[in-house]
């Protein structure tokens, strides 16, 4: 049942789950992945926290309702023959490319590049921040190597300045060296897109994702 709702992202009373339940982000974990999680979130303390039931309208409904794929298939765990292929598998339950692609504007020059940057996320805390480029292009992070790769990853810090918390590192943080390693080889592998996005700077018109964000001009 937890199994279910964790990769198919259906309820233990077989309702479709809201996809904010990362579900599509956790279908490929392997069944002894998704066993370690069961076995985890058993041993933690039962708490009394009762609340309500997510109510969806009828267009949610809908929707929501033709996006689970079931499994019916055995996930064994996946043997990776290059770091390169550990990391596509890496990031793909980590889902960065999800925050760092732009998906929402068909049409513009950067809709849909993996990795390109351009997507606006609303900060809890009213922020709009946007998430940058990091594809090996200049304006992406070409000039990263492994190693800051894995202090940025770690500390949530390029060079001085604090990374907003939208960047979830906290949680990619303790990561083994090998694993954040694969997953800066996946990165490394992508196509270069050329897009400067930079928080650091004014919110500005940018022509190749039509919206408005730091460094937006200088596209
Ligand atoms: C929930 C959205 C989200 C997810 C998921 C996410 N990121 Fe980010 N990331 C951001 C945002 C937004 C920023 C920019 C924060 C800022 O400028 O303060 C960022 C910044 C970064 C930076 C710093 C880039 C620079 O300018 O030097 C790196 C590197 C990075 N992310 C890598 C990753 C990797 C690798 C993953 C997956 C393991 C990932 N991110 C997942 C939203 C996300």
């Amino acid at each position: 049942m937890l199994a279910r709702a964790i990769r198919e992202g259906i309820g233990h009373d077989d309702r479709t789950l809201h996809p904010q339940m990362w579900s599509a982000a956790f279908s490929k974990l392997p069944d002894e992945d998704v066993a370690a999680i069961v076995v985890y979130l058993r041993s933690l303390p039962a708490i009394r926290n009762a609340l309500p039931r997510t109510h969806l309208t009828l267009s949610q409904k809908f929707r929501f309702n033709t996006m689970p794929e079931p499994i019916l298939d055995a996930r064994p765990q996946p043997s990776f023959a290059t770091p390169k292929e550990r990391g596509e598998f890496l990031e793909y339950a980590a889902d960065c490319a999800g925050c760092h692609t732009d998906w929402y504007h068909p049409g513009s020059a950067v809709n849909g590049q993996l990795f390109a940057g351009g997507n606006l996320i609303n900060a809890p805390t009213g922020e709009n921040i946007f998430s940058p480029n990091l594809t090996p292009d200049p304006s992406g992070i070409s000039y990263y190597d492994e190693n800051l790769f894995l202090q940025v990853i770690r500390t949530g810090k390029v060079g001085a300045r604090k990374l907003h918390g939208v960047m979830p590192w906290a949680f990619y943080r303790s990561m083994s060296d090998d694993d954040l390693k694969a997953i800066f080889a996946w990165l490394r592998s992508q196509n270069p897109v050329r897009h400067i996005v930079d928080n650091t700077e004014p919110p500005t018109f940018c022509r190749l994702c039509l919206q408005k964000h730091g460094g937006g001009e200088r596209n």
